[in-house]
C-alpha cells in the first residue's frame, strides 16, 4: 500500500479505519467510519475479490463517506461505515471466518454496525450476528429485516412519484412508461408498485432467469435486448436498478426519458454528469436518497424490527424528494448537489449538538 493510500484516509476526513486480519481462516477486512456525527456508523459488508490492498481501501473509503450522507438524508440517527473483506467470497467464505469477522466488528463495540451488501446475504449476518451485538440485515427468523430490497423499491417508487409530482404535476405514473434496466431484487418489487400504479414498463436484462420471472409474473412487460434499446425507447423514466455508472456522457445524450429515478448506487459515471442531465432538462432524482429505503429498512432492526414503522420512514422520500427539487431550483444547482447540501446541513447541525455535553 503507497503513502497516498494511507493519506486518503485522513483528506477524505474519515474518522477510523481499522484492518483486520485472522491468518487461519484468511480474513482479510477493513473497517472504515467515516463519520459517527449523528451516530455509530451503519453500512454493509461488501465480500470482493479486489486485485489489491490499495483498491479495497480506495472502495472502503469511497463507500463509507458516501453511507455517512445516505444516513444523513435517510434522516437516521447513525453516521457512515462500511467494510470490506477481501476476496472471492465462493472461494474463502466460512463460517470461521465470517465469525472471526463478527469478532472484529464486536470489538469496536458498537461504533459500527454492519449489514448486507455485494457477496453477503442475510444468513451471511446471521453467522456475523453469533459474534457481535451490532449486526442488521439478519433474517426474519432471528429477529432480523430481512431481504431490504422491498423497502428500497418502496422508496425508488417514492421518488419516482415526488419526481411526476414535480414534472407533471401529479404524484402516479398512471399512464406513464417506465424503463427498468435491471431485473433483480430490487427492479422486480419496483415492477409491482409500478404496475398497481398504473404505468407500462419495458424492462431489460441479461440474465435469463430474470426474464422468465417476467414472463412468468408480468406478461405485459415489454423486455428488449439490452440497455441501449431501453433508453433509446419511448420512455417517460429511466430507472437504472443494475450496476453503478449508468449515467454516462452517451447515456444522457441519448436518453428519450424525462426523469431518472432508481436504485442502482453511484449513478453518475464522473462528475459533471448532473449538469449534462440538467441541461438536457432531464430531472435526476439522487441515487443515494432515492435507494435508502433499503438501509431505512435495516436500520429499523437496531431496535427490534418494525416493517410498518420502517414503511412509514421509508414513505419519507417522497418529501425529501420534493424538498431536494425545491432547494435545487432555490440555489439554482442540480438535484445531486442540493441532496449533499442538505445531507452536509443535517450533519453539521444536529452534529453540532453532540457538543453540548449532557451528564
Ligand atoms: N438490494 C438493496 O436493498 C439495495 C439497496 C440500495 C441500493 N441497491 C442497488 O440497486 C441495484 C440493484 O440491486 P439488487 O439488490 O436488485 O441487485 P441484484 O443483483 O438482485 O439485481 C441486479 C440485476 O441487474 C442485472 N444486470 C446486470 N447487468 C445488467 C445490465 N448491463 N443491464 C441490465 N441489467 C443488468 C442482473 O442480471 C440482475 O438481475 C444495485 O446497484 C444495488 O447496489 C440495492
Amino acid at each position: 500500500m503507497s503513502d497516498s493510500d494511507v493519506s486518503a484516509v485522513f483528506t477524505g476526513g474519515h474518522e477510523q479505519v481499522v484492518f483486520c486480519q485472522d491468518e487461519e481462516t484468511g480474513l482479510k477486512a477493513i473497517i472504515a467510519i467515516h463519520s459517527t456525527l449523528l451516530g455509530p456508523g451503519l453500512g454493509g459488508t461488501r465480500f470482493f475479490p479486489y486485485a489489491s490492498e490499495g483498491e479495497a481501501l480506495a472502495d472502503v473509503l469511497r463507500l463509507s463517506r458516501g453511507m455517512s450522507y445516505k444516513n444523513a438524508l435517510a434522516g437516521l440517527d447513525l453516521g457512515g461505515g462500511k467494510a470490506v473483506i477481501i476476496g472471492d467470497p465462493n472461494e474463502i467464505k466460512t463460517e470461521a471466518l465470517l465469525r472471526a469477522y463478527g469478532r472484529f466488528v464486536e470489538s469496536l463495540n458498537g461504533r459500527y454496525y454492519t449489514a448486507c451488501d455485494v457477496g453477503t446475504y442475510v444468513q451471511d449476518m446471521d453467522v456475523v450476528a453469533r459474534e457481535s451485538r451490532f449486526v442488521t440485515g439478519r433474517s426474519p427468523e432471528s429477529g432480523g429485516a430481512g431481504d431490504s430490497s422491498v423497502l428500497t423499491a418502496y422508496g425508488v417508487f417514492q421518488g419516482m412519484r415526488a419526481s411526476a409530482e414535480h414534472l407533471w404535476g401529479t404524484p402516479s405514473l398512471a399512464g406513464k412508461r417506465v424503463g427498468i434496466a435491471g431485473v433483480g431484487k430490487v427492479g422486480r418489487y419496483l415492477i409491482g408498485h409500478l404496475i398497481e400504479d398504473g404505468a407500462s414498463i419495458v424492462a431489460t436484462d441479461p440474465y435469463q432467469g430474470a426474464l422468465e420471472w417476467l414472463r412468468t409474473n408480468y406478461a405485459q412487460v415489454e423486455i428488449v435486448a439490452d440497455t441501449a434499446e431501453l433508453i433509446a425507447s419511448d420512455i417517460d423514466v429511466y430507472a437504472p436498478c443494475a450496476l453503478g455508472g449508468a449515467l454516462d456522457d452517451d447515456t444522457v445524450a441519448a436518453l428519450t426519458a424525462t426523469v431518472v429515478c432508481g436504485a442502482a448506487n453511484n449513478q453518475l459515471a464522473h462528475p459533471g454528469v448532473e449538469k449534462l442531465l440538467e441541461a438536457r432538462g432531464i430531472l435526476y432524482a439522487p441515487d443515494y436518497l432515492v435507494n435508502s429505503g433499503g438501509v431505512i429498512q435495516v436500520a429499523d432492526e437496531i431496535h427490534g424490527f418494525d416493517f410498518e414503522r420502517a414503511k412509514r420512514r421509508a414513505s419519507g422520500i417522497f418529501d425529501t424528494t420534493k424538498k431536494i427539487y425545491a432547494l435545487a431550483s432555490e440555489e439554482g444547482v442540480p438535484p445531486s448537489v442540493a441532496a449533499d447540501r442538505l445531507a452536509e446541513r443535517r450533519m453539521r447541525d444536529v452534529g453540532r449538538l453532540r457538543g453540548v455535553y449532557l451528564p
